[in-house]
């Protein structure tokens, strides 16, 4: 029998599509499309590239985004449900019951054929986001606010959590967040997703695989990690002490480090640059600040001292990012997802169209 690779670590499982990554160049692109080209697209464009394979063009786009702005309701019955449960130490909890509530209320949950996959797919883009925000303010004894035909899928999410219109900064923030945390190759919650999908399994269930993996604080849950790190420091002076006390008890320094990065992650970059933009506009510079604080103790740390290729991944400046948009850190793992479910929606059709059963060996011991 082969070698065990004690996870996965640089096995490769599949053939895709999708997106590419360079972990020592540091590049990532969707579809062949550097995300640096990508960034700047409204969300309902990316995703449709992810989706459909190709950019839309402008018939294409207005015709997608129409479908998902139409389908952005919930049911009144999943609401009652959903009031049940207390949800409040993680959001994402409550997304993975909705979305079972959810695959419940449609009937072509267990329909598998083309059109019923697409009505399927624009459903979960279309819903994550009003799930969210309606089980964030069912939280809070608050009723949820109908989604904004006028606003785009970030814009509207901001706009159903508070009932603002968000600026056109915020707006933006949230766009790019979106985009930002669509896809990346075989993640761990992605992978769950595929391995379930190759079973025949359908789109909500592989989507409820990835949302329990994407759980995890080593994977998407870090993001939540750094909120409440970015809180405990509760000073930039005592970031070095902080830190070296974490690194002594061998802790993990929660949205550093990565599998396939040996270098700055990409999507670090643009987040970073979001959050000093939003710092200037909110006239408090204090979380940019006390993250860069972070950054450059850790990158002496890690770097210089010990040798190490870690450096900020995708949830340490999203982190920042969501601290000025003044979204609570039990909603992170969650939006995260609101971003993923396009990229996890591809990789379940990709898995449909090309299937054999994902099943490895273990080696007995
Ligand atoms: N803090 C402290 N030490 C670290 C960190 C970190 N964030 N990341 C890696 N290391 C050390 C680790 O202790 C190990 O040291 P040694 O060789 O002395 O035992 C070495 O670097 C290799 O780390 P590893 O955990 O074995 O590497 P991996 O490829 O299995 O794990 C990782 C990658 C992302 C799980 C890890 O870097 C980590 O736990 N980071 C913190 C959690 C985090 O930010 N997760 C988000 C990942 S990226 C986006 C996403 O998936 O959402």
């Amino acid at each position: 029998m082969e070698e065990m690779k004690k996870g996965l670590e640089g096995v490769v499982a599949l053939d895709t599509k999708i997106s590419f990554i360079d972990g020592i160049q540091g590049i990532l692109m969707y579809r062949g499309i550097k995300i640096e080209e990508l960034v700047d697209l409204p969300y309902d464009a990316v995703s449709y590239l992810l989706i459909n394979g190709k950019l839309p063009d402008e018939t294409e786009l207005s015709e997608f985004s129409r479908e998902i702005k139409n389908n952005r309701n919930i049911n009144g019955k999943q609401i009652e449900v959903l009031k049940e449960f207390d949800f409040g130490f993680d959001a994402l909890d409550g997304l993975r019951t909705a979305i079972s509530c959810t695959a419940h209320f449609d009937l072509e949950n267990n329909y598998h054929s083309p059109d019923a996959n697409k009505n399927k797919s624009i459903k979960l883009v279309a819903k994550f986001p009003t799930i969210v925000a309606a089980l964030h303010r069912a939280s809070f004894n608050q009723k949820p606010i109908e989604p904004n035909e006028e606003l785009s899928h970030g814009a509207n999410f901001l706009y159903m959590l508070t009932g603002r219109i968000p600026t056109e900064l915020e707006a933006e923030a949230m766009e790019k967040d979106l985009i930002l945390s669509a896809e990346h190759e075989l993640n761990p919650s992605t992978f769950a997703l595929r391995i379930a999908a190759s079973t025949l399994s359908d789109i909500y269930s592989a989507v409820i695989c990835g949302l329990c993996t994407l759980k995890g604080p080593l994977h998407g849950g870090a993001r939540k990690g750094v909120m409440d790190m970015l809180d405990e420091v509760s000073s930039i002076e005592n970031v070095q002490s902080y830190v070296l006390g974490k690194l002594e008890r061998k802790e993990k320094i929660m949205g550093f480090g990565h599998r396939v990065y040996k270098t700055l992650d990409p999507r670090a970059r643009i987040y970073k640059d979001v959050a000093r933009r939003l710092s200037i506009e909110n006239g408090n510079s204090y979380w940019f600040d006390l993250a860069e604080e972070l950054e450059h103790i850790l990158f002496h740390e890690f770097v210089e001292v010990k040798g190490k290729p870690i450096y900020p991944n995708v949830d340490f400046y999203s982190a920042v990012v969501y601290k000025y948009l003044d979204i609570p850190a039990e909603l992170a793992t969650s939006i995260f997802a609101m971003g993923r479910v396009s990229g996890w929606i591809a990789h379940c059709m990709e898995q449909y169209d090309d299937n054999k059963v994902i099943r490895p060996r273990a080696h007995f011991v």
